[in-house]
């Protein structure tokens, strides 16, 4: 994700700046920007090198102004590139603004209201400081003007064009606001993170506090929808149009804790940002019961002869194969999926006129699923890219691509990078479909309820979750079965528990462990088994009861309310009951918290695994 940050006080901002976003350096960025204001005059620099080559190519004449903002950009809408890249100005270049978050409706506000500005960018952002510009004049009384620094600082003024400004906007935004002239800053937040650090006559402003924690420990949190006006001395913040009080928190994390946001490990830090990865991924593409890739490709929901190809790896892989089920049963559109690494060199036979491929890879940059891309369109495919990295080589590979929103992920295990995946089979699946309207307004509210399931799984961490670990913990060899849609969820399972834990865990269809690895199970085999409510329940359950007659222990994944389940297994992790083809999402936030506390159990290194990489980029 992009981080911001700000700075007012009685030093130079340019090092201050510059040194917040070294320390939130680590959560990936592919451009970077800052500005200063020096004597009421704005001053921008930007790079898409690093934040070092920012550093080393500003001369030490301009080490001088004592506010600054300064952002990490994760792009979203535009390529990493100088001109996309924030801060970004209205047309006098004298607001400034540096955002987090995805404004929705961007689009429509300049075709719209903002017709008349010329853009320079790409990005969403953009907007925001010409609406200000242009909200502006309603509380100048020089309106025809229009030039901020003769308004003596005017700061209610000025956070009042930021209201107006903020209230024409759908989606969600951490920014701060430079103006020339304007001895302060105005911060506000909807649905992003933003913090105030409290100094001695200087205030830091940020996305996130390892940022500001090297200048000070003492911290506000601002709240929904509140908005401040930040200067020197002086904190003002407003929520709903009435002043109010925000306590200061005292940090007693180190920097290396903050990073992580006070978890221990940045995968379960991850696995707590899973709601927010459904809702970003959703936001990307749904608009009013309305989904849009942005992309051109049609498939014929009757698919006469028309089908898919996923080509994918590892974890990907995983998600490819409970996407096919989601597509197939939403838009009844053939799905084929095969590793990328067996179909580099197969004699698969490929219609290029009939299959579209896609590549499923969280980074982009994976060499198996690149090959695999390559050969694709050597056949003549269309081929789209699914990924969370922009410009990574299987965006300039593929003919198009559909961005997963899940921000960066530091932690080699694949976690909401996942579930965005699977968030975007679900909007393919729907927007593929041809199903009665009725219908499908039915399988979006289910959707949209995901985020929200998604955390009521979270809150089960401490009662029940860690309990189980603690248990599983204790074997050396665990199996996890499912079928249907779940079938790739208990993949999914077994391969994060023994990447982190070093278990051995195999994820199999449940119908098939009395085909051959019955012959392992024994009381010191833990079976963990997908049960959900489903078409095919009774014969999953059938396969539990035959799990139980060989002695193994069996942990269910079960819905609230199935009470039938409790006769058959030793232990149940409950999680929210969904519409069967959603249920993938909260069972693999239950999955993923099981390995990682049982990986923690075992006092394993969760963030980097023996042996793997984040990026594989070898064949
Ligand atoms: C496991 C994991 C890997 C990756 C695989 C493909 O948790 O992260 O299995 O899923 O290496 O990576 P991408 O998706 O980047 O192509």
């Amino acid at each position: 994700m992009c981080g911001i940050v700000g700075y007012v006080g009685e030093r130079e901002a340019l090092p201050i700046i510059l040194k917040s976003l070294k320390r939130i350096e680590y959560r990936g960025y592919d451009s970077c920007g800052i500005l200063v204001q020096d004597n009421g005059k704005m001053h921008v620099y930007k790079s898409v090198e690093s934040i070092d080559y920012l550093k080393a190519n500003l001369s030490e004449s301009e080490y001088d102004g004592k506010i600054g903002i300064g952002h990490t950009r994760w792009a979203t809408h535009g390529a990493p590139s100088k001109k996309n890249a924030h801060p970004h100005l209205d047309c006098k270049g004298e607001i400034a603004v540096v955002h987090n978050g995805i404004i929705e409706n961007y689009q429509s506000i300049k075709d719209g209201f903002l017709s008349n500005c010329a853009f320079k960018s790409e990005t969403d952002t953009e907007v925001i400081p010409h609406l200000i510009h242009q909200t502006f004049g309603k509380f100048d009384q020089n309106a025809s003007q229009q030039t901020f620094g003769k308004f003596d600082q005017n700061a209610s003024q000025i956070k009042e064009a930021v209201k107006e400004a903020l209230s024409r906007l759908n989606g969600s935004y951490a920014i701060i606001v430079a103006v020339e002239g304007f001895d302060g800053l105005i911060a506000a937040r909807k649905e992003s993170p933003l913090v105030i650090g409290v100094g001695d006559r200087e205030n830091f402003i940020a996305s996130d506090v390892p940022a500001v924690l090297e200048q000070t420990n003492r911290i506000i949190y601002l709240e929904e929808g509140d908005i401040a006006i930040v200067k020197r001395d002086s904190i003002y913040i407003e929520n709903s149009g009435s002043e109010v009080k925000r306590e200061e928190t005292l940090i007693e994390w180190t920097i290396e804790d903050a990073e992580k946001g006070g978890y221990e490990h940045f995968m379960l830090k991850e696995i707590h940002e899973e709601p927010k990865a459904i809702i970003d991924t959703l936001r990307g593409y749904l608009a009013e019961d309305e989904i849009n890739f942005g992309v051109d490709f049609k498939i014929e929901g009757d698919a006469k002869g028309k089908s898919i190809l996923m080509v994918a790896c590892g974890t990907s892989y995983y998600a490819a194969l409970c996407g096919k089920h989601i597509i197939e049963n939403l838009a009844k559109v053939p799905v084929q999926v095969e590793l990328a690494s067996e179909f580099n060199y197969s004699d698969f036979v490929l219609d290029g006129t009939n299959v579209m491929v896609m590549a499923i890879t969280q980074s982009g940059e994976t060499a198996d699923t690149m090959m695999a891309l390559k050969k694709a369109k050597r056949y003549g495919c269309k081929t789209v890219a699914i990924t969370n990295v922009l410009g990574s080589s299987a965006t300039r590979t593929a003919d198009e691509t559909i961005y997963i929103r899940a921000g960066p992920e530091i932690g080699v295990a694949a976690t909401k990078s996942f579930i965005a995946q699977l968030v975007i089979f679900y909007l393919l699946g729907l927007f593929l479909a041809k199903m009665p309207e009725s219908e499908f307004l039915e399988h979006l509210e289910e959707l949209k309820r995901m985020p929200q399931i998604a955390m009521m799984v979270l809150d089960e961490e401490d009662i029940t979750i860690q309990k189980h670990a603690r248990y599983l913990s204790k074997y050396e060899h665990a199996f996890f079965v499912g079928r249907g849609v779940n079938l790739a969820i208990s993949l999914e399972g077994a391969l994060k528990l023994k990447e982190i834990s070093y278990i051995h865990a195999e994820g199999y269809a449940a119908g098939e462990l009395k085909h051959g690895p019955f012959a392992l199970l024994t009381k010191d085999t833990p079976v963990i088994a997908i049960l959900t409510r489903d078409n095919i329940y009774e014969k999953t359950l059938g396969n539990v009861k035959e799990i139980k007659a060989r002695g193994s222990p069996v942990i269910a994944i079960a819905e609230e309310g199935d009470e039938e389940v409790e006769k058959y297994v030793d232990e149940v992790i409950r999680v929210p009951k969904t519409g069967a083809i959603f249920s993938p999402i909260p069972n693999t936030v239950a999955l993923h918290l099981l390995a990682y506390w049982t990986a923690k159990e075992r006092e394993c290194e969760i963030d980097k695994p023996r042996n793997l990489a984040k990026s594989v980029t070898v064949e």
